[in-house]
């Protein structure tokens, strides 16, 4: 198949690089100059574990090309709109200016046989607004909804096997059956190993995608919420995690406590979803996501507090460690990310913080120019009143407590992941709290 992705952003890059590495023609469209030109030249404009080789490689079998010429898009035949949808500026909605912009840029060389697929994450009745536009302009070309679901970190793992490929389509028949041959065509490795295929209309399709996140953040926010029962009675939430996860309904996944979600996706998501269930009238239904929302934002305050409360009630004079900038390890993407919130909010304070992230160091140097970055956590470490775990990289988790406690002030470990041991810490002559653990 001929494949363009309109926008070459986490998603983007990703899916062009993947799509190209199982056969497809793929040319990646970005206005963004510097970015394309960097891809073209094998250059990730992110961290993503595999991806740097996934791209050379499919550079080198010359079916994957970049460009910022939209007219090139004329010889394509399925254009994939995979731009951001950020949360707007001012408000809880998603903001959809990249996806206008994206099908704007397409139209003039779009053709009758082409067809559209939508993959960025977008509020139900994005679809219908978007073949609108199409038809506005005199455009045939069918559109579909495609929702991706990868995960960042296992980006390539989730585009090329994934749990369900979903399909939203067209009413009309005969656009349903074209938008359903294209797609079919550029999943056929996936659909071939018995990749499960769901297929609703645009309004389902569009749903899947939020609905699965808005559980995956409503999951985490529960065991934090649980979390802060546990400290209020000295119950254990990793152990009622365990225990509950063994029911499988429930499912061990999603229920690690701690200081809660962050990054480009489920924050923004349940908003823009409550944001949307709002203008439908339908305010009540998505209510407890307000909750959701709540409960995350407590966890990251709740570790400041601690952490003022380690420290004798006053930041003043006192140098604070936070291991982790990232809002999951494995990425260095700092999209609402808890790590560097309670960094920011604790350097706002009057804190000395010193950040130290294994990927993510640049960009903290780059974006808050207010905290110090080390190299590595024995340097963040050196000298400090309290050293913060925060984001779970797994060079942190496999910290020696008698090495870092040489380096330290004072040996106060506040594990906002709740993966240190505590036995060995507390051994190694360290005051250890986690987050919901005794
Ligand atoms: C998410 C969805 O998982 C993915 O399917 C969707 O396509 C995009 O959004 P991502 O944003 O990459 O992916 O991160 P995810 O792995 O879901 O983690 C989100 C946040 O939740 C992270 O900050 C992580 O640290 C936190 N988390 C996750 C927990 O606090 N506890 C958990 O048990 C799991």
């Amino acid at each position: 198949m001929r494949i363009t992705t309109v926008g070459c952003g986490y998603l983007g890059a990703v899916y062009a690089a993947s799509m190209a590495s199982i056969g497809h023609e793929v040319l990646g469209l970005d206005v963004d100059q510097k970015k394309i030109d960097n891809l073209a030249a094998g250059i990730p404009p992110f961290h993503e574990p595999g991806f740097d080789e996934l791209l050379r490689e499919a550079l080198d079998t010359g079916r994957l090309t970049f460009s910022t010429d939209y007219s090139l898009a004329a010889d394509y035949e399925a254009h994939v709109i995979c731009v951001g949808t950020p949360q707007q500026v001012d408000s809880a909605r998603a903001d959809l200016t990249y996806v206008h912009a994206a099908v704007d840029s397409l139209i003039p060389h779009l053709q009758d046989h082409h067809v559209v697929l939508g993959r960025s994450t977008v509020p139900v009745g994005t679809a219908d607004s978007l073949v609108q536009r199409l038809r506005d302009a005199g455009v045939q070309a069918p559109l579909a909804w495609n929702p991706e679901f990868l995960r960042e970190g296992f980006a390539i793992e989730d585009t090329l096997r994934p749990d369900r490929i979903v399909y939203g389509l067209p009413e009309d028949p005969a656009e349903a059956a074209r938008a359903r041959e294209v797609l079919d065509g550029m999943y056929a490795t996936m659909l071939e190993a018995d990749t499960p295929l769901v297929v609703g209309n645009y309004a389902t399709a569009e749903l899947v995608k939020v609905s699965a996140n808005s559980f995956l953040a409503t999951k985490i926010s529960f065991i934090n919420a649980v979390a802060e029962v546990c400290e209020a009675t000295g119950a254990d939430v990793s152990v009622i995690a365990e225990a509950i996860g063994l029911d499988d309904r429930i499912g061990p996944k999603f229920l690690r406590a701690g200081i809660g979600f962050g990054g480009g996706c489920l924050p923004k998501d349940i908003r823009a979803f409550m944001a949307r269930a709002g203008e439908l009238g339908v305010t009540e239904a998505l209510a407890f996501l307000r909750e959701v929302d709540h409960v995350n934002n407590r966890r990251r305050d709740h570790v400041v507090n601690m952490t003022r409360k380690a420290l004798g009630g006053s930041f003043t004079d006192k140098r604070i460690a936070v291991l982790g900038a990232a809002f999951k390890p494995n990425s260095d993407d700092t999209r609402q990310s808890p790590a560097l919130y309670i960094a920011s909010k604790l350097s706002g304070r009057g804190a000395d913080v010193v950040v130290t992230d294994p990927a993510a160091n640049s960009r903290v140097h780059a974006e808050r120019p207010n905290l110090a970055v080390a190299e590595d956590a024995y340097a963040a470490a050196t000298g400090a009143d309290v050293v913060l775990l925060l984001t779970e990289w797994d060079e942190f988790k496999q910290l020696d407590p008698v090495k870092l406690r040489e380096v330290v002030g004072t040996p106060h470990m506040i594990d906002g992941r709740n993966v240190l041991d505590p036995a060995q810490w507390r051994e190694a002559g360290w005051t250890y709290q986690s987050m919901g653990r005794p």
